[in-house]
């Protein structure tokens, strides 16, 4: 068989090669990128006078059939004819359709160009769907923040009781992570809003393309600045890995702590039947697999990641095969993500709150906090009064008791400041209700947070 550039050989490639080289398998996906790339690019060789108007017409519509048929019906865009790649494959069609014209059609233009072209309109189209899918994960957890309503919970640090907070709060929590990856995925897009196209294999186009009006009809915002460089540039395909594996990490913390959470050990969340999974052997067994998945799975697109960067960083200026190992790295990446965020959002859509277990265990020493600032608004230094209260734990975890079964004596054994109001002003409720900033556990700063969370979720389309 023919391929794009079979002129320059006396026979065929190697088959096993050829196969290896290969890249139709998985850059299919790239099928309507590539079609509105050369739409696009017909159109610029038509204005610049190159392409007779006939010719341009004939290959437009060529395209725009083909384009039609694999949008409609994705099985038109298989391997029967032994393609090489996307580009090929588009190519065969064309010329299988309007003969010669669509000959015409990579006057000027390499390869090279076209598959940075294609790559960058993909995740022109693909980002904001990602975008989405993490706010639909966003508003899962809003959704079990309100259900949790007004239920206290210990905060940790060092995984080890730390204050008490709303249950809502802890949620909100990994929202902010999630919005995050909302915003970084934004400016993945644009870094890859710049269009390749004019650049040829490497030095640019000997024909007079106007970029610029190339660049407004693909919805670019700018043109390269150099043909050498995005020829080989693939930096927004590490940012994306980078948001994806950031937004892996994300992901993954939120089902350690529910991996947890939901464990016979806390019991702050009960996991539906339908998210969890049995032993074949000890009966008694409800395990989180889908979470412990999701964590699990975090390694794969760090992986990706950290392989593409090895990829790069020894390539020489201009296009080299290795770029071709892009794609897998960015649909796999993409793929397991998307995946991760649904099962994520499945799991915790059928997550039960315990408020009973959660406020016993936001009760206790972990007030000690809030007894050494009951002491500083009697006019203690900070310091002292952390020794005073430390002193009294010190006492509390000896006797095996905590601060509600103090008496007013017991109190004042250790401090002669403390006085009748210390009972009220010391209980999980009174510790949340002082906090006194915009980011904190306080009722008010929460409801707050989650009124303006249901904006955003709105402003995202949900
Ligand atoms: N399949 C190739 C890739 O993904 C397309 C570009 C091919 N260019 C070339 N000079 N062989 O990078």
């Amino acid at each position: 068989m023919a391929h794009l550039w079979s002129g320059r050989f006396a026979g065929d490639p190697d088959a096993d090669l050829f196969a290896f080289g290969s890249s139709f398998r998985f850059d299919r996906r790239l099928f309507e990128d590539d079609v509105r790339g050369s739409l696009a690019w017909a159109a610029g060789l038509a204005r610049a006078g190159v392409l007779a108007p006939a010719d341009a017409a004939a290959i437009e519509a060529g395209l725009r059939e083909i384009l039609d048929k694999g949008l409609s019906d994705p099985s038109f865009v298989t391997d029967t004819h032994g393609d090489e790649d996307i580009h090929a494959f588009v190519e065969r069609e064309l010329v299988a359709r309007i003969g010669d014209a669509g000959r015409r059609l990579h006057t000027g233009r390499s390869r090279n160009e076209q598959v940075a072209v294609d790559l960058r309109l993909y995740l022109k189209r693909r980002v904001p769907a990602i975008q989405r899918e993490i706010a639909a994960a966003t508003g899962g957890l809003v959704q079990l923040a309100e259900r949790a309503g007004d239920a206290l919970m210990p905060s940790y640090t060092h995984l080890r009781r730390a204050q008490p907070v709303l249950v809502a709060h802890f949620l909100l929590s990994h929202v902010a992570a999630l919005r995050r990856d909302v915003d970084r995925l934004s400016a993945v897009l644009a870094e890859a809003d710049e269009l390749p196209l004019g650049s040829g294999a490497i030095a640019g186009t000997s024909y007079a393309i106007d970029v610029r009006g190339l660049a407004t009809a693909l919805g670019f915002g700018r043109i390269a600045r150099n043909s050498m460089d995005v020829s080989g540039d693939r930096d927004f395909v590490a940012s994306f890995l980078h948001a994806a594996s950031l937004g892996m990490v994300h992901l993954s913390r939120i089902a350690e702590d529910f991996i947890l959470f939901t464990s016979e050990e806390f019991g702050y969340f009960d996991l539906a039947d339908s998210a969890a999974t049995g032993s074949s052997l000890m009966p008694q067994k409800k395990n989180p697999d889908p979470l412990e998945l999701v964590r699990g799975k975090s390694g794969r697109v760090i992986g990706h990641l950290a392989g593409w960067l090895v990829t790069m960083k020894g390539l020489p200026a201009g296009y080299n095969k290795d770029l071709q190992e892009d794609k897998e790295a960015l649909f796999d990446a993409e793929d397991t993500w998307v995946g991760c965020l649904r099962a994520a959002s499945s799991v915790v859509s059928g997550l039960r709150p315990n408020p009973a277990v959660t406020a016993r265990a936001a009760s206790g020493l972990l007030l000690a906090t809030d007894v050494a600032d009951y002491l500083v608004a009697k006019g203690l230094p900070f310091r002292d009064a952390h020794e005073v209260v430390g002193a009294l734990v010190r006492r509390l975890l000896s006797e095996g008791r905590t601060f509600d079964d103090l008496s007013l004596e017991e109190w004042e054994q250790h401090s002669p400041l403390f006085g009748e109001d210390v009972r009220s002003a010391i209980t999980p409720l009174a510790s949340i209700e002082k906090k006194q900033t915009p980011q904190s556990t306080a009722p008010k700063a929460v409801a707050a947070a989650l009124a303006e969370t249901k904006k955003w979720l709105k402003a995202q389309g949900l």
